[in-house]
């Protein structure tokens, strides 16, 4: 069954957000790459928590069992979400942030002066900051270079990578402008010297199925809160990977993955919901097995949401004042994040007063503050940014559409 406009109409029952309260305009929350509503058996999940084994982990007693049974379940669901081998390979944290920061300061450790970081001018921050630090301990940061239209410069990249690159850290898709880049030849490029692979699949993972063992990467990093899901990060080790890492961790913490990088109690309600966001994502899918409804739905769910962005990107295009960034949708390899600026307006301007209007978008630099730089926009206000979800609707992007059609000249 394909994912149409007719189940994203049926999808918005479940997400309490979407309700129509009071009397102001109905809210068109276009913000997906800021974060993403929560459907009901989210919040279910979490009050199932905190109603029935609100406890710690590895007691003696029901509820701990419950508790410990319920995690070791959601490393094995987050495992079939991204394709890999078992739950052994899923860490979790606060958010992708901290993690990743807890994953760079333990490859520092590991580092020598004068090894290489590769990095992009595209990534979000939260995947250049933790890399780029480690100049720090020594380490020769480079950047690969963004090209005028949206797309990082293969050339670049490869004439980057160099005997003495450790690490290439590397967005599967930007926040900003909704390129998806190309992890084939970043796979090839780093593996051809011995350099790890660490992929921000934040923007990815709620738009697109994805396959961490297909794709070969060490390192992959998601937040569920991009994804249906509460305020989680959740970092893929490949097998061994983490095992040669000096983390940070307590003495009294187990050393073995996935446990090695986390540190403290983990947010168990917020990781039952997780598992709820995967379990209603996957209910829109069919397959014999959770993993085959997984990628049925999200492929689904990526058509729908690429025709929903697509259908947009044209018609704004097409409305005078407006000028459009990144790459077009003439490739099936974009994700549904369109951003514009207009002549009339500032970014900040346009996003408050359609955000008076009930038409959530957001303005500025979305954290991707180099893209934004080198696309020459700092000094501008950045970008003004739609992104569509799976319960998005063409009427809420006609709303927008006619609300910038009003501020663009
Ligand atoms: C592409 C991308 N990477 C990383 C992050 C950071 O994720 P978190 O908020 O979980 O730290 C974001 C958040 O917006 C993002 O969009």
């Amino acid at each position: 069954m394909p994912y149409t406009a007719a189940e994203a109409v049926l999808s918005r029952r479940d997400f309490p957000a979407l309700e129509h309260r009071g009397q102001g305009p109905e809210l068109a929350y276009l913000d997906g790459p800021g974060g993403s509503q929560v459907p009901n058996a989210v919040i279910e999940a979490m009050r199932d928590v905190y109603s029935t084994c609100n406890v710690n982990t590895h007691g003696n007693f029901p509820p701990s069992r419950e508790i410990d049974r319920r995690m070791a379940r959601a490393r094995e669901v987050l495992a079939v979400f991204l394709g890999a081998a078992d739950g052994g390979c899923i860490s979790f944290g606060q958010n992708m942030t901290t993690l990743n920061f807890s994953l760079s300061a333990a490859i520092a450790r590991s580092l020598t002066p004068g090894d290489e970081i590769l990095i992009t001018q595209l990534d979000h921050e939260a995947n250049r900051g933790p890399w780029a630090r480690l100049r720090d301990h020594g380490a020769v940061i480079k950047e690969v270079r963004l090209m005028p239209g949206g797309v990082l410069d293969p050339e670049d990249m490869a004439a980057k990578i160099t005997a003495r690159t450790k690490l290439l850290a590397l967005g599967a898709s930007s926040n900003a402008l909704g390129t998806v880049n190309d992890l084939a030849l970043a796979r090839r490029l780093t593996r051809a010297v011995g350099a790890l692979l660490v992929v921000d699949a934040v923007h990815y993972a709620p738009h697109f199925p994805v396959d961490v063992q297909a794709l070969g990467a060490d390192f992959v990093l998601c937040s569920a809160y991009k994804f249906y899901g509460p305020h989680v990060g959740v970092l893929y080790s490949a097998p061994g990977a983490l095992a040669r890492l000096s983390t940070d961790r307590l003495s009294t913490q187990d050393p073995e993955a996935p446990y090695r990088i986390e540190t403290g109690t983990l947010n168990h309600a917020a990781i039952a919901g997780v598992v709820a966001a995967i379990e209603y994502l996957a209910h829109w899918g069919h397959g014999a097995n959770l993993r085959e409804r997984i990628v049925d739905a999200m492929t689904g769910i990526a058509a729908y949401e690429h025709g929903l962005a697509e259908y947009f990107h044209s018609a704004v295009a097409a409305l005078p004042g407006v000028k459009v960034w990144g790459p077009d949708f003439s490739g099936r390899a974009r994700a549904p994040t369109v951003s514009i600026t207009l002549v009339a307006s500032t970014p900040a301007e346009a996003a408050a007063w359609l955000g008076e209007r009930g038409i959530c978008v957001w303005n500025g630099n979305f954290y991707a503050a180099r893209a934004v730089e080198i696309l020459g926009l700092a000094d501008r206000g950045g970008l003004l940014r739609t992104g569509v979800s799976l319960y998005s609707t063409r009427a809420e992007l006609d709303r927008l559409l006619e609300g910038l059609a009003d501020i663009a000249v």
